[in-house]
This record gives C-alpha cells, sequence and structure tokens, in this order.
C-alpha cells in the first residue's frame, strides 16, 4: 500500500550527465530550502499558516498523564476530537473529567501497549465507534532508570514492548487509512535520551533511538513513495517535570514544563516540522558528539553538564518481577 508510486531505482539514473544534472538541482532547491527555513523561522507563529486540528479525529496514547493529558486538554481546546488510551484507569478517568469540566468530549480506552493483540483489538474498536484517526501521537513511555546489572529481563521488555513496539503496531493500524484519504500525521515522542546516551538507561536510551530510526524511516518511505501529504513530525524533548524523572535535577539545561512541551509539540504538528527537539539549544550540542575526540565528549558530559550525576539522583521505580 506504501509502495503505491514507484520511485527510479540506481540503475536508472546511472550516467554521470545524469549524477552532475541532479547535484546542480540540489544545490540550486537548497539555496532555495535555506532561506525558506529562516524565513519561517523568523515569522511568529501568529503570523505564519498553520493546520488547523478542528474537527480531526487525534489519538493520543499514555493521554493519562504528563504531557499526554496536557495535549489532550489543549487539542480538544482548537477543536480536535481527542481520544485518549492509557493503561492507567485512574488517570484515564481524571483526563476525560478535566475535559469534560470544560465542556469537550472526549473518548478513552484503557490498553497496555505492551499487549500487541490488545493494541490492534482497540484500534479496530476505534476506528469503528470513533472512525479515521487523522493524528496519531505516540507519547506513552516508560522508564525503569536502572544502571543495565540492576535492570531485571521483563522490565527490559516492557520498556522495549511501550517505548517502540507498540509504535509498530499502532502505525500498521492506523496508517492504511491515512493512505487510503491521503491525509494524516503520525508524531513520534523520542527524547534528548534518544540523541545521547544516558546513565542508568542503557533500555530507555536505546528504545528512544529507535525511534529516531524509525521515524527517519518512514518519513523516507512516505516521501519515496509519493504520500506527501502524510506528515511525520519526530519530538524529542530534554527534561520533563512530570514525575517520570524524579530526583533529577539537570545542571545547564531547564526542567521543562509539561504545559510548554504540549503547547510546543502541538505548534510543531500544525507547522507539519519534521523535527521538534526542546529545548532549541541542544540541537547545537549534537554534531559535536561526531566532531569532538571522545574524552572530550565524556568532560563535556560528566564534567560540564553533570549528566551522570543528575541522573544518580533519579528516584526508583519498582520494576515488575
Ligand atoms: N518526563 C520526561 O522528562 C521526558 C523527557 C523526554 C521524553 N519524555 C517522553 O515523553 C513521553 C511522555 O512522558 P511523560 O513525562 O508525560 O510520562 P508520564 O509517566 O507522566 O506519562 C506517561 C503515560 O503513559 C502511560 N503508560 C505507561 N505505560 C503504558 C502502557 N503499557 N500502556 C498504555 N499506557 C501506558 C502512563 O500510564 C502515563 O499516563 C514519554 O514517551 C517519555 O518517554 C519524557
Amino acid at each position: 500500500m506504501l509502495e503505491g508510486t514507484k520511485i527510479k531505482t540506481p540503475s536508472q539514473v546511472s550516467s554521470i550527465f545524469d549524477i552532475a544534472k541532479d547535484t546542480v538541482l540540489f544545490l540550486l532547491l537548497s539555496c532555495y530550502y535555506i532561506l525558506e527555513s529562516l524565513f519561517w523561522t523568523l515569522v511568529p507563529n501568529a503570523l505564519r499558516p498553520m493546520k488547523s486540528l478542528k474537527g480531526d479525529v487525534v489519538l493520543v496514547t499514555g493521554g493519562g498523564g504528563g504531557v499526554g493529558r496536557q495535549l489532550a486538554v489543549k487539542l480538544a481546546r482548537i477543536g480536535a476530537k481527542v481520544v485518549v488510551w492509557d493503561i492507567n484507569e485512574d488517570a484515564l478517568r481524571n483526563t476525560c473529567s478535566a475535559l469534560r469540566d470544560e465542556g469537550y468530549e472526549v473518548a478513552s480506552y484503557a490498553v497496555d501497549l505492551a499487549d500487541r493483540d490488545a493494541v490492534y483489538k482497540t484500534a479496530e474498536r476505534v476506528k469503528k465507534e470513533i472512525g479515521k484517526v487523522d493524528v496519531l501521537i505516540n507519547n506513552a513511555g516508560v522508564v525503569f532508570g536502572e544502571t543495565l546489572l540492576e535492570l531485571n529481563d521483563k522490565a527490559i521488555e516492557t520498556t522495549y514492548k511501550v517505548n517502540i513496539l507498540s509504535h509498530y503496531w499502532t502505525v500498521k493500524a492506523f496508517l492504511p487509512d491515512m493512505i487510503e484519504t491521503e491525509k494524516g500525521h503520525i508524531v513520534t515522542v523520542g527524547s534528548v535520551a534518544g540523541l545521547l546516551g544516558t546513565y542508568r538507561c542503557t533500555d530507555y536510551s536505546a528504545t528512544k533511538f529507535a525511534t529516531v530510526g524509525f521515524h527517519e524511516s518512514l518519513f523516507t518511505e512516505l516521501r519515496a513513495h509519493g504520500h506527501s501529504t502524510i506528515h511525520a513530525t519526530l519530538v524529542c524533548p530534554s527534561y520533563i517535570n512530570t514525575g517520570m524523572f524524579d530526583g533529577v535535577t539537570p545542571r545547564l539545561v531547564p526542567m521543562l514544563e509539561p504545559d510548554y512541551v504540549a503547547e510546543t509539540m502541538i505548534d510543531s504538528i500544525r507547522k507539519n516540522e519534521v523535527n521538534c527537539i526542546m529545548p532549541g539549544s541542544v540541537r547545537y550540542l549534537l554534531p559535536l558528539k561526531c566532531l569532538l575526540p571522545s574524552k572530550m565528549c565524556w568532560d563535556l558530559m560528566h564534567r560540564v553538564m553533570k549528566g551522570p550525576q543528575s541522573m544518580m539522583e533519579l528516584k526508583r521505580k519498582p520494576q515488575a518481577a
């Protein structure tokens, strides 16, 4: 289905003339892309065209708590039909009552994202009861915050099931309808811990690195097959004040508020941005890890940023037996 439109294979574009022509075209277009990007960076949100999510069905996984609840409330306020999924039924009830208190309808589903069959079954129920999902926000995540040898096997598997494998099941369930209607948006919530390996996060960081690969590969598949009206956004926030990283006090980056993260994510979705890193300053640090000597990177991380030291303060979470 994704392969509806065929692209040229390398054997069809092998002559030197073709390579030179494509390179010149690429350089000319690059100038345009850089100017376009600079222009939109300087234009305030209030003045730039942003897509309306009014009437769109937006599904938020992990919508019971933290950033997910903020997303649900803010999306309802701008007119989206919100569907929330969460494993925690009390948290789901709290999100629903927060929305109903403001006069908004919300559909909620209790589902364990670690259970593939439950994800597929719940997706079918949503399609039958609510209709086509226009925007899928894969937001739910878990962290146990133990060093590798302290992590039990079950905890490692759970982190992989929730933080990355569930993205495969939800996207496989909802993307075909998006392709059929040529309208859709897949939002992948990663983390700065998915861009820089993090102490006590061998499982968490690895799954968040996987979300980056998942998003980038899905993006190339969509574009290569001409589905330019189906958008993909990767969101990589630094620490957020939701309790997930309770006890951690980062040294140089601010602790982000869930309200700010949700607002920035929605703006990013409405602008069809491909990447959203919070705070933006982190994106200037990333190239350094490939450019600088590794001893210098480690010194920057532990002497200047005190990354591992601050993660040592993380309050322990129970690991299922
Ligand atoms: N909090 C941070 O510092 C931080 C930083 C960077 C990225 N993130 C990412 O942002 C996203 C949201 O984080 P948050 O801080 O709001 O987390 P949170 O713990 O406050 O909320 C996560 C929600 O996901 C739900 N959930 C967990 N396991 C589930 C499962 N098996 N099935 C269904 N729902 C499940 C929880 O019940 C909870 O409501 C996560 O993907 C997280 O990894 C968080």
